[in-house]
């Protein structure tokens, strides 16, 4: 199937579909009930992972799409945050000059001296003067501003211009179970220096139609840096997000990204919800924000598939 090509778009409501209640989307936030999930395919049970005994050396995962505002930035934080809670030590590194992933955690990245930018573009600095706690217990950013626009322009004339984040990381890898990278919406050099420095991608979908416009060009950028620059780099997962079960239209977009990805699509969606945004204005996770909240317990059913699946300790 051309990945282009989508089913016709429909807003109404399906009035055969239940009724979601407080906020929870049918099918989005349990495992395990032997029942279909919102994927279509019978919803696996994703253990509790058990605790670990030590840490490191970190997966480096960085979530891409070139496409904007499909929940790159919300899934890093919150998938972060719910890997934190599972006790694994997850550092989270804003690639983004925008730098929404510093602000969704309250940080001042106006009154920041030191970013990822002064770690990719001067020598002699230590990562760990980059790295920030956040509010939650396990949870660690780098942060970005402004600044690492200039990047971009600046990393043309460095000597292996692609692997400088993956250098820049490596010292705090062992420090580390997890490492997410926050891309910006574009495949420049930036997301080519992420995508070096990882060991798999997790590509966020918005569940709007021409929802796969786009990737199949993201799975040739992918194909080419493992070809010329990181063999070992592998698609993690496709996680389709701001999904609304009572509309015909989410659900027809999920089952044609099923369709054309397989087993590559989590079985775990994200429902879309005013709590993420609310969450991003308080500048915490979904997590600590609306903890029994149906789109935290997404977060959390996420990173028990992702462990389940081996994609991460
Ligand atoms: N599941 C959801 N339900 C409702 N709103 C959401 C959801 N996920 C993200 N949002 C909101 O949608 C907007 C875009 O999300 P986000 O910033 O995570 O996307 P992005 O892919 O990082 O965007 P960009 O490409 O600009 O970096 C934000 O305002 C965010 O709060
Ligand atoms: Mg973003």
């Amino acid at each position: 199937m051309d990945p282009e090509a989508m089913t016709a778009p429909h807003t109404q409501t399906d009035a055969a579909s239940p009724t979601p209640v407080s906020g929870q989307l049918p099918g989005t936030e349990s495992a395990g009930t032997g029942q279909l999930g919102p994927t279509g395919r019978i919803l696996p049970a994703f253990p509790t992972p058990p605790a670990l005994a030590s840490h490191g050396p970190a997966r480096v995962i960085a979530l891409c799409n070139q496409k904007g505002g499909v929940g790159k930035t919300t899934t890093t934080i919150n998938l972060g945050a719910a890997l934190a809670e599972y006790g694994r030590r997850v550092l989270l590194v804003d690639f983004d000059p925008q730098g929404a992933l510093s602000v969704g955690l309250g940080l001042p990245i106006n009154r920041i001296d030191l970013t990822v930018y002064n770690l990719l573009m001067e020598r002699g600095h230590d990562v760990h003067d980059v790295i920030h706690h956040t509010k939650v217990d396990g949870l660690d950013v780098i942060p970005a501003n402004i600044d690492l626009s200039a990047a971009e322009v600046q990393l043309v004339g460095e000597v292996a211009r692609e692997q400088i984040l993956a250098r820049v990381l490596r010292p705090v890898l062992d420090e580390y179970d997890v490492v997410l990278i926050d891309c910006q919406p574009s495949l420049g050099l930036l997301t080519v220096n992420a995508l070096t420095a990882a060991h798999g991608v997790l590509i966020p979908l918005e569940c709007e139609f021409f929802a796969m416009r786009g990737v199949a060009l993201l799975v040739e950028t992918i194909e080419k840096i493992t070809d010329r620059l990181n063999p070992r780099l592998q698609i993690d997962g496709i996680l389709a997000t701001m999904y609304d079960g009572r509309t015909l239209h989410s659900r027809e977009v999920v089952s044609s990204v099923v369709e054309h990805f397989g087993d590559l699509v989590f079985h775990t969606v994200i429902s879309r919800t005013v709590k993420f945004p609310d969450a991003t204005l308080a500048a915490e996770p979904i997590t600590s924000y609306a903890s029994t909240h149906g789109g935290a317990n997404a977060y959390r059913q996420l990173a028990r598939e992702l462990i389940a699946r081996g994609d991460a300790a």
